[in-house]
């Protein structure tokens, strides 16, 4: 995969004034299970998102339907301002589904062309296989892929309408770790020339290392709401160490900033409510501190924290 993307250029003449992906009150249930119970979400044209959650929290139900693959019972959803339906026929969006088997005993150049034909980009196809990495795998049958190299070909069907929006279901599920990487690569120039880019993933680092911003769902809803930063210091709070030898611990945990104090050996462990204030009143209290270090929670820690209790 190459991290320029040729040809397929999203180049719209006119600037988008319509959220890119609009959920108003979108609920789902099936037979008994709530699937999604309420969930609101704008999304602005060039912003990458990730959505999170244990399994079981609605995130494909929320992508089913922001594609409108899955009707809601209540609530709406818009991309671009138009129905799901409508924008996925005018080609301005790019899917990878969770599950569904791709056309069997076709080539995956002949797929692909299928695809670009009925949205008039014959002309896509080479570049969508270039960028998935798989220009190797043209003339490849679809039922001789590995599950790997199907979940590219998938990534390709999803680049061969030239989308302005990707909706991304576990992405990278299978894909082996150089394949992964490229596969990120290729998300950056996505962003870079504009693209719109939703995706699930239960990769924390992933969500952390390239989306903007990340909505968590448990139990059908969203819990948080945010850039990664937002999202753990609001869920865990910061942490400093310092190296301070017969520290006193309780004269510590009533420093301003700081929540709770323990000590490992000669290290001090502050669980901080605020760690600029911690670290100033540290400092001053206690000069001889040294190998400061102030550690941001991270993501495996708030996703835990939020979701606790919503586990089903
Ligand atoms: N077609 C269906 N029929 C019945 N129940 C369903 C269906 N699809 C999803 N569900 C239920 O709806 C809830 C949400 O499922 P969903 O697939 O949206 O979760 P998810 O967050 O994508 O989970 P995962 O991380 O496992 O992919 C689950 O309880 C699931 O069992
Ligand atoms: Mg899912």
């Amino acid at each position: 995969m190459t991290e320029n993307v040729p040809h397929l250029v999203a180049a719209r003449s006119v600037p988008e004034t319509h959220p890119a992906v609009l959920l108003e009150s979108v609920v789902k249930s099936y037979d008994r299970t709530r699937a999604v119970e309420g969930v609101a979400l704008r999304i602005a044209p060039g912003e990458v998102v990730a959505l999170l959650g244990p399994n079981g929290a609605g995130k494909s139900t929320t992508l089913d339907m922001m594609l409108g693959l899955t009707t809601p019972d209540a609530g709406t959803a818009r991309l671009f301002g138009l129905t799901p339906t409508d924008a996925v026929r005018r080609g301005r969006v790019g899917a990878m589904l969770q599950t569904g088997e791709l056309l069997p005993h076709v080539t995956v150049g002949e797929l692909l062309g299928l695809v670009a034909v009925l949205h008039d980009r014959p002309q896509n196809v080479a570049p969508a296989l270039e960028q998935a990495g798989i220009s190797e795998l043209r003339a490849r049958r679809t039922h001789k892929l590995s599950g790997g190299q199907a979940q590219r070909v998938r990534y390709a069907l999803a680049l061969v309408t030239d989308p302005d929006l990707l909706v991304l279901d576990e992405p990278t599920s299978g894909m082996d770790v150089a394949a992964r990487a490229a596969f990120w690569d290729t998300m950056r120039g996505h962003a870079r020339i504009g693209r719109t880019v939703v995706f699930a993933t239960h990769y924390l680092e992933e969500a952390g290392a390239h989306a903007d911003r990340i909505v968590l769902l448990a139990g059908g809803r969203v819990v948080a709401d945010g850039s990664v930063t937002e999202i753990t210091s609001a869920a865990t709070g910061r942490t400093i160490r310092a190296t301070l030898p017969g520290a006193d611990v309780a004269g510590l945990s009533t420093l301003a900033g700081v929540r709770a104090a323990e000590t490992r050996g000669e290290t001090v462990v502050l669980d901080c409510t605020d760690s600029d204030r911690a670290l100033r009143a540290l400092l001053a209290a206690e000069p001889g501190a040294r190998d400061v270090e102030v550690c941001g929670a991270d993501l495996t820690a708030a996703f835990l924290a939020l979701t606790e209790g919503e586990l089903r």
